[in-house]
């Protein structure tokens, strides 16, 4: 079987920036910029991007790239052992076990949007009659379960068709629909009341906020939003086929990673500002304070759909990508065609993310270290295996394949001496480093 290829460099492009551009922009980035004080936090996330995130995912790319295979085939060949074949079966595992929640979150996402379709959203008037809402629906074992059932099976649906007529097709439709929803939203958002105020929380930094809590929060962020540390980049990488300059195909997809997050944060503080209420309010920002502020707006309705539209988009090109790893590996371990590695890929993704489902209501009892089992699950992915597998893959770069050997592939022999600096010295010591310091500080050691 010859392998697949992206069509162009710019299908790459826009189905790595689907992949990146999903939940963690709309949904996440901005309560934990709300949490960790504004623009101070956009600053230290910004660092870590320049000195962490950039070199992890253009390593990424570039080990997919060169070796033409999944990320096992890929880290063995690259790390010439087992053992690194290991940890690239590590990370494929790593984004299998994200498609799992991330289908149930994103389910909900869907259920909003069949909410506010029929004008169910709008009726929320407060954000404690939101909450109670999004409570009961959650609640039902039911709701949560065919939701996800049904956005894991349209995810599925898109990989059947495979690289170019799946995953390139539906990210060239979505992708652009997704910004034209944005930039409405963020114009009918500068329009309202509190725009002054979300834009003066959004640039005066608190640097008091930035506590080694927002640090772990932050390197987490940056590997989770770019789709870092579980194969998703590898395997994207590993479609491209041409060689041309691999750091010009990388950087267009961070940027527009970096501008949905920062519109969206505009986006969301310029509603929620508008009416009234506090930008902390945490992952229930969207189900518990969105809806009260639409109900309130003339036109809440559309605005309403468009939101929960556009966050659905977001979520099913990343979703999409977080499967598909498992997908290439089946592929090329069993010789499994296409459409028998995707349906066992989406229907044990489905399976595993039950247990997801049922955290807050039929397994409500179960608790993992003061959390439920989807927020145990979903920490552990983005605290603990992410930022390994991104570890692995910048250290099988920096240490293992070798710097000189790497930049040889990654850029052309007349680059800037500054460039090849700026490489070197991310995927030797700042990238491996940084990680392990902050990994380190999670665990408590420095405190
Ligand atoms: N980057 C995606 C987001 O920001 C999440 C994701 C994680 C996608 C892992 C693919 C793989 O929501």
């Amino acid at each position: 079987m010859s392998r697949a290829s992206w069509g162009s460099n710019i299908g790459f492009m826009i189905a790595a920036a689907g992949s990146a551009i999903g939940l963690a922009n709309v949904w996440r980035f901005p309560y934990i910029v709300g949490h960790y004080g504004g623009a101070a936090f956009i600053l230290v996330y910004l660092m870590f991007l320049i000195l962490i995130g950039v070199p992890v995912f253009i390593a990424e790319v570039l080990i997919g790239r060169t070796a033409q295979q999944s990320p096992s085939g890929a880290f063995e060949t690259l790390g010439k052992s087992r053992i690194w074949g290991s940890a690239g079966k590590m990370t494929i595992l790593t984004g299998f076990i994200v498609s799992a929640f991330y289908s149930v979150v994103a389910g909900w996402i869907m259920g909003y949007l069949f909410l506010s379709l029929n004008g169910t959203v709008i009726t929320m008037t407060s954000t404690a009659v939101a909450a109670e809402y999004f409570n009961s629906l959650t609640s039902h074992p039911w709701w949560s379960l065919a939701n996800h059932a049904l956005f894991m099976l349209a995810s599925t649906a898109i990989l059947f068709f495979g690289v170019r007529s799946g995953i390139e097709k539906g990210n060239k439709i979505m992708l652009p629909m997704l910004f034209v929803v944005l930039t409405i939203l963020l114009v009918r958002g500068l329009m309202m009341p509190g725009a002054e105020d979300a834009v003066t929380f959004l640039l005066h930094p608190d640097w008091s906020a930035i506590t080694p809590a927002a640090l772990v929060t932050a390197l987490g962020h940056s590997f989770f939003t770019l789709s870092l540390g579980q194969g998703t980049m590898v395997t994207y990488g590993s479609y491209i086929s041409d060689k041309n300059n691999l750091v010009k195909t990388c950087i267009p997809p961070v940027i527009m990673d970096t501008v949905v997050s920062l519109m969206a944060a505009v986006v969301v503080f310029t509603i929620v500002f508008g009416a009234g209420h506090e930008p902390n309010a945490g992952p229930g920002l969207i189900f518990h304070t969105i809806p009260t502020v639409f109900t309130h707006l003339p036109g809440g309705q559309f605005l309403a759909i468009l939101f929960f539209l556009l966050v659905l988009l977001a979520a099913v090109t990343s979703q999409i990508s977080a499967m598909e790893p498992t997908i290439a590996f089946f592929m090329e371990r069993f010789d499994w065609s296409r459409h028998k590695a995707t349906l066992i890929c989406g229907s044990s993704a489905f399976l595993v993310g039950v247990p997801c489902a049922l955290a807050a209501n039929v397994l409500s009892d179960v608790q993992i270290f003061g959390m439920d089992i989807l927020d145990a699950v979903s920490t552990f992915a983005s605290e603990v295996l992410i930022p390994l597998g991104g570890f692995f893959a910048v250290a099988l770069v920096g240490w293992r394949w070798g710097v000189p050997a790497a930049l040889g592939k990654l850029l052309p022999p007349d680059a800037p001496r500054w460039l090849k600096g700026y490489f070197w010295f991310c995927f030797k010591f700042a990238a491996p480093l940084l990680i392990i310091v902050v990994f380190l500080d999670a665990m408590g050691l420095f405190r």
